[in-house]
């Protein structure tokens, strides 16, 4: 099987790098998928079996690698309050040596950009073998997971060119916030309207990319000499420090960990010096204040603090306002300044951001 692709999907055009050009085409996936599996009347277009079966399971088991992992992380609330199903996410390299106790109804998802990840397929082999059923959720339609798992999604994100994943990631929260509502749906009436819920978190990544320049800047002041560098949030915000960190590390070579805001204290808070940035996240309710002194703390420790925040529990000092979106979304939004910090960081530090030392696109071996 050769997967076809669409040549003028793939051409740089005036941009200096893919990876700018797919950051900039989230807005335009998001609305694609929407095309995609909503139809005029706002109803989902999903197969009926795949949601009855996801539905009646007891356990989601979320499978991948890399930042399709994070993404998976990202998702794990929502997929949870909407569909009132149990979720556990995996890294597919670990589960497949040490399996964890599988609930009697096991439902697997698949997340990989590629379709083709060694690591996710050996997973997918062994789940097939144990009579699971299992959805793969890829950017190529007809790659090995896609063929292999009982049902497949297409995430319609194009091709994705730069090594470090964006649009991919943001289309599969995106994906699985829809299967989420739709299994909803099966079981009850919903609060939310997810159509219109996306549409709004189209607008705020749009809003988001015309702070490029400005974002440009802080990548230059927080990230052009450092050579460490730590992403803090809490519950969604963490999943986003982790993907945030993943990006900053692949391209810029910047050592970057992303934190349980509350467990920086627990140890690692020794590695901040004078001057070690530490970026906070804060798009919740709920963690908000605790997000901040922890901020504080890092601060009166040396750390120069960069705030991503939402802007209804944003301050002054805040270097990147976000547009308000549904909580349950604010993923889809707060990644964004975070990949074009890792894009110009990188520009910056004059590494090729596309083609990062050591990493492949795809991985085929375990
Ligand atoms: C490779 C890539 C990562 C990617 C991971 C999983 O390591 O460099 O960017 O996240 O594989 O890939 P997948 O295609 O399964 O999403």
């Amino acid at each position: 099987y050769t997967a076809e692709i669409d040549n003028t999907a793939i051409d740089k055009g005036t941009y200096p790098f893919y990876m700018l050009k797919e950051i900039e085409e989230q807005p335009l996936v998001l609305r694609r998928l929407q095309q995609k599996y909503f139809d005029f009347h706002g109803n989902v277009l999903l197969d009926d079996t795949l949601l009855q079966e996801i539905s009646a399971s007891e356990r989601i088991y979320i499978v991948a690698c890399g930042t399709s992992y994070h993404a998976g992380l990202a998702s794990k609330a929502f997929f949870e309050t909407l569909t009132k199903v149990p979720v556990e996410v995996h890294l597919a390299s670990e589960f497949g040596y040490y399996t964890p106790i599988l609930a009697k109804k096991p439902f697997f998802i698949y997340l990989s950009q590629s379709g083709e990840t060694a690591d996710s397929r050996q997973v997918l082999v062994k789940t097939n073998q144990l009579g699971a059923s299992s959805l793969a959720i890829t950017n190529v339609p007809g790659s090995t997971l896609a063929r292999e798992a009982k049902y497949a999604l297409s995430l319609e994100a194009g091709p994705e060119i730069a090594v470090a994943s964006t649009k991919a990631y943001t289309a599969q929260i995106a994906l699985l916030s829809i299967l989420a509502y739709a299994i909803q749906l099966e079981k009850e009436d919903s609060q939310l309207n997810l159509l219109q819920e996306l549409t709004l978190v189209e607008e705020a990544m749009t809003q988001v990319l015309t702070q490029k320049e400005h974002i440009h800047q802080l990548a230059k002041d927080f990230f052009r000499d450092t050579n460490s560098a730590f992403f803090i949030g809490r519950g969604n915000d963490y999943a986003v420090s982790l993907e945030a960190a993943l990006k900053l590390k692949e391209i810029s070579y910047i050592q970057a960990e992303g934190f349980a805001a509350g467990e920086l204290k627990h140890g690692t808070i020794a590695l901040i010096e004078d001057g070690t940035p530490v970026i906070g996240l804060i798009t919740s309710e709920v963690t908000h204040l605790h997000t901040r002194g922890n901020l504080e703390e890092v601060k009166s420790r040396g750390a120069k603090t960069l705030v991503i925040s939402e802007t209804t529990f944003a301050q002054a000092s805040d270097q990147i306002i976000l547009p308000k979106a549904h909580p349950l979304l604010m993923s889809l939004v707060s990644v964004v300044p975070t990949q074009l910090l890792a894009y110009y960081a990188t520009l910056e530090r004059g590494y090729d951001v596309d083609k990062p030392r050591n990493l492949a696109k795809s991985v085929t071996v375990e």
